[in-house]
């Protein structure tokens, strides 16, 4: 591979003065042609891991690692994207239901074997035939094309997400305001323009890598691997090539890379082709072993947009991989907690307190962790103190991956939920920074005697109102708060997240 390079290289200078622009391209290692150099077949599909052709799917990889591809198949990553007519891959309720909206109607049906939605308001209506879905567990979405012939619009050829979802925990079908916080201006019955293909694929589907790289760069969009690759830019698009998909979900080769060569006999890596060569290991058992490597992995997907705290902590899942970067903890893993095979964080609490203790040896003796908890805090977790649940999720509050010591004076100032109140919701400011041995802030931004837990229920910050409500609602002191009034919030988002926290 290398002696290839150099002889091109050579060749290159020899006839620079003919064939300059040819030339520069196939000495740029990124942008190496397949058929440059004399290697043969074999070798050259080693280099690379990114093209369309270096992916093999997943029942390749699972002849020879039966065991990842059984967990793999039971996770929740398998289905994250599904087209409508895969069986049971919808979820929601197609059999003639109604849900009324903001003075209309949305219509949930079956027309022979298809998923049919349809929204009629004023005299308009129009029909949307569902193709796909998003999300399986907590929440499902759906992408659909609108009938040609429909009376309220054109025949529009693009698959759109549709405004209505399928929420299990809220008891059924919901517009997209209620779980998603970030929709100011929503009209469900609008005609949905934005195709489907310029988000949500990016991370819901498999796809060469090549396309990742190429929208990075040419966009600015993107936290993970594609961060490590250098290359000279080039077409990248908003719309993912859906055409070129590997699997409609999340697959092997969304983590590992092409696996062509691999399954061919050669090593595989998890570092597209060229980044190797940028100070980071090229060997699988040292990627491993590397956070920014791993992470990165991870990062391609979560890394999701979110309102935060001043110091960047998200307050809305899918951000873990920013959270996880920006926490304090040399070198911690995604994979020190999760099984990225599974992929079902349910279940994973005692192995993040493992991996807490395992490098934090000193807090593994129970007396010290205890004396370190200090009293009254037998039943809590290093979770509770340093992840606590201040993140907004699917369909419940998560702990953030912002590991840290409740101790940031700034976010006291300005009344940022922090782990102590969240338990401590009677509590002030003044109060937990006394239990905490730290003197007050001369300049706040809330009343510093205030109880936290009321500043927040009545918060300007939606994010806050729906954090306390959830807080109380899983607490002792719920009794002496009206928890109600958040049924009647201006913002619908929070309405809905008050309604599921007091019928879980
Ligand atoms: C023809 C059999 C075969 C196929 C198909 C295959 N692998 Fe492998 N794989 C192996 C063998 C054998 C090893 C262990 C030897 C090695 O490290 O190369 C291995 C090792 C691995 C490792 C660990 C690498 C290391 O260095 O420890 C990963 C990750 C992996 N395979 C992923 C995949 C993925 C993803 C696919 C599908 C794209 C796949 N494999 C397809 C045979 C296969
Ligand atoms: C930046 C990456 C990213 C983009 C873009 C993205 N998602 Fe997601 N999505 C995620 C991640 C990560 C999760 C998992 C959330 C979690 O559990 O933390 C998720 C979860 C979901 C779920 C819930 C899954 C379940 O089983 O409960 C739905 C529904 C969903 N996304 C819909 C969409 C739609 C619709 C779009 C396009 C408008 C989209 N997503 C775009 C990363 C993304
Ligand atoms: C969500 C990302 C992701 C997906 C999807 C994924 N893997 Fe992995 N895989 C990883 C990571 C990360 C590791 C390293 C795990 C570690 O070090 O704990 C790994 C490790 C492996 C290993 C080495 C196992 C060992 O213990 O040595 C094999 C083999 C493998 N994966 C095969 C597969 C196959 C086959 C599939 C699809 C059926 C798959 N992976 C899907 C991320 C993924
Ligand atoms: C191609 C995009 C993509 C990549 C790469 C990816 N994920 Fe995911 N992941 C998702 C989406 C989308 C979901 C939503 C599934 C759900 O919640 O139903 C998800 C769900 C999960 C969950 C389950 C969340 C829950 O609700 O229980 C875990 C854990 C997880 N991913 C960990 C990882 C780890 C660790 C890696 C890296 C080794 C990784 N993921 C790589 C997109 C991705
Ligand atoms: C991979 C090893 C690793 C894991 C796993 C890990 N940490 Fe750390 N953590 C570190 C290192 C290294 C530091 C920096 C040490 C230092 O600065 O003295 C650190 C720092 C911290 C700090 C100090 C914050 C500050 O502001 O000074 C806290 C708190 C902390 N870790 C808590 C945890 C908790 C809780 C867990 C489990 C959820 C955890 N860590 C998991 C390695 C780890
Ligand atoms: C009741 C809350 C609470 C619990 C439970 C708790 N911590 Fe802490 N932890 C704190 C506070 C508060 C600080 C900051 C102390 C300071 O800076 O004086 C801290 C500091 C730390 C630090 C950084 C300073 C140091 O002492 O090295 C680490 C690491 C840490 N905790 C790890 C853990 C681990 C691991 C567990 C679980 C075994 C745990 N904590 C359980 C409240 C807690
Ligand atoms: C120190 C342990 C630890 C590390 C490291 C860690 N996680 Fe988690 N993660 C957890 C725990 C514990 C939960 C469960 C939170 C809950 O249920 O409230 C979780 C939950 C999740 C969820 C589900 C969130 C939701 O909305 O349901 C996803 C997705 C996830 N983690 C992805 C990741 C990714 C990606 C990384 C690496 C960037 C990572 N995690 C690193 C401990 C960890
Ligand atoms: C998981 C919930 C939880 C978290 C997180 C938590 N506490 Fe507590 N705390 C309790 C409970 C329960 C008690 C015992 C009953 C009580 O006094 O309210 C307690 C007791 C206390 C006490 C009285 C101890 C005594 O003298 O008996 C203080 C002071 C205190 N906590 C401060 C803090 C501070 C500071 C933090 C953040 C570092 C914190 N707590 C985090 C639940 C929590």
């Amino acid at each position: 591979m290398r002696r290839a390079r150099l002889l091109a290289t050579a060749t290159c200078a020899l006839a620079a003065l003919i064939v300059v622009v040819a030339c520069t391209r196939s000495a740029d290692p990124e942008h190496h042609d397949a058929s440059t150099g004399s290697a043969s077949p074999a070798a050259r599909v080693t280099a690379w891991n990114t093209r369309r052709i270096d992916y093999i799917g997943p029942d390749a990889c699972g002849e020879c690692h039966a065991d990842e591809y059984a967990r793999w198949s039971k996770s929740l990553h398998r289905v994250m994207n599904a087209r409508a007519e895969t069986a049971g891959a919808v979820i929601g309720d197609f059999a003639n239901a109604t849900l009324p909206w903001d003075g209309g109607e949305a219509h949930f049906t079956r027309e022979g074997s298809a998923y049919v939605m349809t929204l009629a308001k004023a005299g308009t209506r129009v029909r949307y035939r569902v193709t796909r879905t998003i999300g399986h567990r907590g929440l499902q979405e759906y992408v659909g094309v609108q009938d040609a012939g429909a009376p309220g619009g054109k025949a529009h050829g693009d698959e759109v997400r549709l405004p209505f979802g399928w929420w299990p925990a809220y008891g059924g079908w919901a517009p997209q305001v209620a779980f998603d916080p970030w929709l100011d201006a929503f009209d469900a019955y609008a005609p949905v323009r934005e195709p489907w293909a310029e988000r949500c694929p990016w991370c819901h589907s498999t796809y060469p890598f090549d396309q990742r790289i190429a929208r990075s760069q040419a966009l600015g969009v993107g936290h993970g691997l594609e961060q490590l690759v250098a290359s000279g830019g080039g077409a990248g698009r908003e719309r993912l090539a859906i055409d070129a998909q590997v699997t409609t979900g999340i697959s092997c080769e969304s983590c590992h890379l092409g696996g062509r060569a691999h399954a061919e006999g050669a090593a595989i890596q998890f570092l597209p082709h060229g980044a190797a060569s940028a100070g980071l290991p090229a060997a699988f058992a040292d990627q491993r072993k590397t956070a920014a490597i791993v992470n990165g992995v991870c990062a391609q997907c979560h890394s999701g947009p979110s309102p935060r705290l001043s110091d960047g902590t998200a307050l809305r899942n899918s951000s873990e991989a920013l959270d996880l970067a920006a926490s304090p903890c040399t070198n911690i893993k995604c994979t020190d907690c999760h099984d990225p095979h599974r992929a079902d964080a349910r279940g994973d609490e005692a192995r993040a307190v493992a991996a807490c203790t395992h490098c934090h040896q000193q807090l593994a003796d129970a007396a010290l962790a205890r004396a370190h908890a200090g009293p009254g805090h037998e039943a809590a977790s290093c979770l509770d103190c340093h992840m606590p649940k201040i993140v907004l999720g699917i369909d419940r509050f998560v702990r953030t991956h912002r590991i840290s010591a409740p101790t940031n004076l700034a976010l006291y100032a300005e009344g940022a939920p922090n782990a102590c109140n969240t338990c401590h919701l009677d509590r002030s400011t003044r109060w937990t920074l006394d239990a905490l041995g730290l003197r007050a802030p001369a300049r706040a931004g809330i009343d510093l005697d205030a109880s936290l837990g009321e500043l927040w229920l009545t918060s300007p910050r939606p994010a806050l109102r729906v954090l306390a409500t959830w807080a109380y609602a899983a607490s002792p002191l719920a009794r002496y708060v009206d928890l109600k009034r958040g049924l009647a919030d201006p913002v619908p988002y929070v309405r809905a997240w008050t309604k599921l926290a007091l019928h879980p």
